[in-house]
């Protein structure tokens, strides 16, 4: 079987229990899961019962995929994902995005709790993704390109959707949410990164970092579909927090700001 049929397949199996397509698809980050609680007329697939979907054994990373009605629109949403330390290759990954985008998805909100690195960030923050840094060391899109998926050198130039980073801004001035924005970069992980790094990441432009979403808004815009990105501000990274770094932490964070992140996300959706 080719990995497009292996895609094809979970996307069937999606189309012939949902019956409809959905508006958009979200993809929620460590302790942001509990936005999924928000749909309404909702069903929940394991990522288990999926053909093909990878399933993770991290704790705090649930792994159902929720499809509902948010703010009068049909919504697929990921509560959890894989994440490349675990020992995924990037096709297991993606799959999932790749299979959103067969079902015919075309825009999909990226969310991930990310360490900070902006001085003006502290724990707690919202930050609007406008680009990233691939620093993973992979790039999803290596081997032979099947252009059933997309061409094979994919324009990265608007990474992040301007439309959905302006619906991101305005949602969040509607309801008061205050929203940072900034550059994200990915590291493979799971060691988060010594102070050296971070400065140098600074240095470099990056304003968070974190371990996962650039795999997917890579194979999303090969795809041509729509990325919007949140990230949450789980601590500041390391040299920058006074504090150790630790995983309890990042979950802490995201639960505090959950219902102002669940609020952004579903005015995002409504606009
Ligand atoms: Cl400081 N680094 C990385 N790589 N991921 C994180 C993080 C830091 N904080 C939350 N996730």
């Amino acid at each position: 079987m080719t990995y497009y049929d292996e895609v094809k397949l979970a996307a069937d199996w999606l189309k012939e229990r949902v019956g409809k397509v959905p508006s958009a698809a979200m993809v929620l980050g460590s302790g942001l899961g509990a936005m999924a609680e928000e749909l309404s007329d909702s069903m929940t697939f394991e990522y288990s019962e999926i053909p093909n979907f990878p399933v993770s054994k991290v704790e705090g990373h649930a792994g159902r995929l929720v499809v509902g009605e948010l703010a009068g629109k049909t919504v697929a949403v990921m509560q959890g994902r894989v994440h490349y330390y675990e020992g995924w290759s990037a096709e297991e990954l993606t799959l999932p995005m790749r299979a959103f985008g067969l079902w015919g998805i075309d825009k999909v909100i990226i969310t991930n709790a990310a360490g900070g690195i902006n001085p003006d960030f502290k724990a707690g923050d919202l930050m609007l993704i406008t680009d990233h840094i691939n620093y993973m060391g992979f790039n999803p899109l290596r081997g032979d390109n099947d252009d059933r998926f997309g061409p094979r050198f994919p324009d990265m130039s608007h990474a992040y959707n301007p439309e959905m980073q302006d619906l991101i801004v305005r949602a969040a001035r509607e309801l008061n949410v205050p929203l940072k924005a900034g550059v994200y970069v990915a590291v493979a992980g799971p060691s988060y990164e010594t102070p050296a790094e971070i400065r140098m990441f600074g240095k470099v432009g990056a304003d968070a970092v974190g371990m996962s979403t650039v795999p997917e808004a890579i194979v999303a815009n090969h795809m041509g579909l729509k990325v919007g990105g949140i990230s949450c501000i789980s601590n500041l990274a390391a040299g920058i927090s006074p504090t150790k770094l630790d995983h309890a932490e990042v979950k802490a964070t995201a639960d505090l700001v959950k219902e102002a992140f669940a609020s952004l996300v579903r005015k995002t959706v409504e606009l």
